[in-house]
């Protein structure tokens, strides 16, 4: 190696960290630097002091009992001009009031009426796989279409027909994921500012999104009508900020998950049969899906429960340190970002037997003996909204596939796949394809 090459490196080490490292396999950087620590791990991730956390009592010290000392800072800042003020990048009173607005339009009474609207969209696509008995489906592709128009029935109360509309927003959703998945662990976001093909194809999805939902304000329904009073108090870029940060934190994050249980689903039929068992008893004799039934499937939440825990779709999320704070013995310095990852959380030898095995009937045996070992949707004040509308649609899911179908796994076993570890966790980026198979006779679930 040249001098000039060892400068050059020793140069980039000294700007960037661990930054290459970390950019080059997300998902084996936190493995190795998370799995077995039960202390926040010390990186640098570019000029600024960062904090690796996957260790009960750290995400409990963040999110919940010293909390105010955290808030969401430069790594929510690149999501902006996606999400602009919406409720995954605001602080402060902004914040409240937005999670104090949705709280109505999610809670259960509300939630239910716009499941119903979800299971129609899942019947409907459930009847549109049957014509194609025995097709190969790409799970990323139909998940990703699929749970758009469910998040968008569920909590706007608006049916996207699957068809232009409905693809249009999809296509704008994903082009919007991706570059924030591409330009996260960039030092700047170039693309945002130049001319750029990227660039112009994240302005154009955003324009894209803005367009629909211009289109369903124009008679608000659901979350958007929940939304009058912040309009009033903060004007009228909250329905956009809000509706857009709905959406793309919902759909891409289910659908996702949805893409490996239906995996895993068609790895273990053992699995898919015993769930097919629990749905048939207790499917009414219309044969329909109704909100109040996915409550009565502990087997098919119980892998649900397992999916998000060696799958979380929110592998990671930050906060940035407002003030000094002592997390486990370490000092961590005001200004340094913290990185939640229940990825490595979920992973700990410590917390799970057999941590790497796909074994839904632990969640039959109760909770973890740590609240806080088990976090898929995060924890304290700003924990997902979507929670329960997300293990709703994906219980529903479950219920849907193992009643009509018999799934035939077409990309190799279930622990070869490899995530692409992203802004949120990605399926493979091979993709992940199954046959699905009309199953005789057909049950009716809708
Ligand atoms: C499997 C699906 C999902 C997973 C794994 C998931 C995970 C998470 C996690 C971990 C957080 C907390 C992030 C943090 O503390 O920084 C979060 C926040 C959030 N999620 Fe979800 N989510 C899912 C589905 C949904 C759905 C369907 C919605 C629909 C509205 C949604 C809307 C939100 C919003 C608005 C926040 C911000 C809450 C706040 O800061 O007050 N999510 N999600």
């Amino acid at each position: 190696m040249s001098v000039l090459t060892r400068l050059r490196d020793t140069a980039r080490r000294a700007l960037l960290g661990d930054l290459p490292a970390f950019a080059a396999d997300p998902i084996g950087f936190v493995e190795h630097h998370g799995i077995g620590a039960n202390a926040p791990v010390a990186l640098r991730l570019g000029p600024k002091p960062a904090f690796l956390i996957s260790h009960p009592a750290g995400f409990q010290r963040v999110l919940v009992e010293n909390r105010d000392a955290y808030g969401k800072g430069a790594e929510q800042a690149r999501l902006r001009p996606l999400f602009g003020d919406g409720m995954v990048t605001a602080n402060g009173p902004r914040w409240e009031a937005a999670r104090q607005a949705a709280k109505a339009a999610f809670s259960q009474s509300r939630l239910n009426h716009g499941l119903e609207l979800a299971l129609c969209v899942l019947a409907q696509e459930a009847g549109r796989l049957a014509g194609n008995d025995g097709a190969e489906v790409d799970l990323h592709s139909l998940m990703g279409r699929l749970t758009m128009r469910m998040v968008v029935a569920a909590l706007f109360h608006e049916r996207l027909e699957n068809g232009d509309s409905a693809d249009a927003i999809y296509q704008a959703g994903c082009v919007a994921h991706r570059h924030l998945s591409l330009s996260m662990w960039r030092l700047v976001d170039l693309d945002l500012h130049l001319p750029t093909r990227q660039g112009r194809a994240f302005r154009a999805a955003i324009a894209e999104m803005e367009r629909q939902i211009a289109d369903f304000a124009q008679a608000p329904k659901g979350f958007l009508a929940a939304l009058h009073p912040l309009v009033a108090e903060y004007g009228p870029a909250v329905m956009r900020d809000e509706a857009i940060t709905a959406l793309v934190a919902g759909f891409e994050t289910t659908a996702t998950a949805g893409c490996w249980l239906a995996y895993a689903l068609a790895q273990r039929p053992e699995l898919a049969a015993g769930l097919r068992q629990e749905v048939e008893e207790r499917l009414p004799a219309d044969g329909e899906l109704r909100p109040a039934l996915l409550r009565d499937l502990p087997r098919t939440r119980a892998l649900v429960q397992e999916v998000l825990r060696l799958y979380p779709s929110a592998w990671w999320f930050a906060r940035t340190a407002l003030a000094d704070d002592i997390v486990s013995g370490v000092h961590i310095p005001k200004g340094a970002s913290i990185l939640l990852c229940p990825w490595a959380l979920h992973r700990q030898p410590s917390l799970w037997v057999a941590p790497l095995d796909l074994k839904p009937g632990r969640f039959l045996e109760g909770a973890p003996a740590d609240k806080f070992a088990y976090l898929p949707f995060g924890a304290g004040p700003r924990a997902c909204i979507g929670a329960q509308l997300a293990t709703a649609e994906l219980t529903a899911l479950a219920a849907m596939l193992v009643t009509t179908f018999d799934i035939q796994a077409l990309s190799g076993p279930l622990a070869a796949q490899v995530p692409e570890g992203g802004i949120t966790l990605g399926a493979p980026r091979a993709g992940m394809t199954v046959r699905l198979s009309v199953r005789q006779p057909m049950r009716k679930v809708a």
